[in-house]
């Protein structure tokens, strides 16, 4: 699909701002540094990308920083035990990014010498590596001319353009505009640059145009829509499940705790025992005993449902074994390790 674009944008424009405005990220090569021939890190960016999967810039900051420190190439990461970056993890979400983060670290190291892909094709062969994430690595990594096309770049397109078309059916045609902005040279630091503009001043409440290095090619601007863009089909309202955790807390301080089913939600995350998560309440107690209820219910919203849980919670001796889970000693059980509903969990007891 081809759109003629009349009047388009320059990109010289929006990198001339990003070299004053572009902002500081750990894992970014600030322009000055990149125009003086400092190469960005694709170790780097692969992991930043991942973790800004459906996560904030502010929220990734210190787990980048964690990771960075802990496991500082790829090889590292590659020969970490599973359960210490699925613990790193916790707090992030999404836990299927952290397990094919770590195929996809094995994979790099073992049959790629450490060395990313640069080409699209092969990047999205790769676990965890979608369109968008592909064309950031090629682009951020590498400075070839691919097109990122995130939330914030959907936003600066379809308001740049006055499209009115509802996402998701959007997404082609936005893509498509995007394609034609992005330029040849300064690639890496263009992908930034338009991200950053969506983020920092082409914002979806209110967007900042005085100051906005576009605002003269700004066909929204000029027809007074922007605030309405990019449009976006209603989401259904969410559904509600139910299920009951199961607080143990043995003399010695032990707690119980269980892996999670390694492919469904929180997959492979260390866990506090509970029930399936379903239309009911459906009890079932990972041991026997005289079990006391919470008054508060612990509240957390996923993706795609909310979920209600209940909090049952007994003392155990330690000569009662569990029918499932096993218990974990203090030294070994570090409540940071929980994705955050079970840390919430925890709270509800320990607060
Ligand atoms: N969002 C996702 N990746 C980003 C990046 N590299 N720069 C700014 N925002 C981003």
């Amino acid at each position: 699909m081809q759109i003629s674009i009349d009047n388009k944008p320059d990109p010289n424009k929006l990198l001339d701002w990003y070299d004053c405005n572009a902002r500081e990220m750990p894992w970014r090569i600030a322009p000055k540094n990149r125009l003086a021939g400092t190469q960005p890190n694709p170790y780097h960016v692969w992991l930043s990308e991942i973790m800004l999967q459906q996560t904030t810039v502010a929220s990734v900051k210190p787990y980048f920083t964690k990771f960075t420190k802990r496991w500082p190439t790829i090889f590292d990461l590659a020969n970490a035990k599973d359960d210490d970056v699925m613990g790193a993890w916790a707090g992030l979400g999404y836990y299927a990014r952290a397990r094919n983060l770590l195929k996809c670290a094995r994979l790099i190291a073992k049959n790629k010498s450490g060395n990313f892909p640069q080409e699209i094709g092969a990047l999205l062969k790769l676990p965890g590596i979608g369109p968008y994430t592909a064309a950031a690595i090629s682009s951020i990594a590498y400075d070839n001319p691919e097109t990122v096309v995130d939330g914030n770049v959907e936003r600066v397109i379809s308001r740049i353009f006055n499209v009115h078309t509802e996402l998701p059916k959007a997404k082609k045609e936005l893509s498509v505009l995007a394609k034609q902005l992005t330029p040849k040279i300064r690639s890496g630091d263009y992908a930034q640059a338009i991200m950053d503009l969506g983020a920092t001043i082409c914002k979806p409440k209110l967007p900042n145009c005085d100051i906005c290095p576009w605002v003269n090619h700004c066909i929204s601007k000029k027809a007074g829509t922007s605030m309405y863009l990019p449009r976006k089909l209603k989401k259904a309202k969410k559904p509600i499940r139910y299920g009951i955790a199961y607080f143990v807390e043995r003399v010695d301080g032990a707690i119980l705790t269980e892996i999670r089913q390694p492919n469904g939600l929180l997959g492979g995350m260390l866990s506090l025992p509970s029930t399936v998560w379903g239309d009911t309440f459906q009890d079932d107690p990972p041991m026997d005993g005289d079990w006391k209820i919470k008054n508060d219910v612990v509240k957390h919203t996923f993706t795609h449902f909310d979920l209600i849980l209940k909090v049952m919670h007994i003392t155990a001796n330690l000569k009662q074994a569990p029918k499932r889970g096993k218990f974990l000693k203090p030294d070994d059980f570090d409540p940071n390790n929980l994705p955050t509903v079970m840390k919430k969990v925890w709270r509800s007891i320990k607060h």
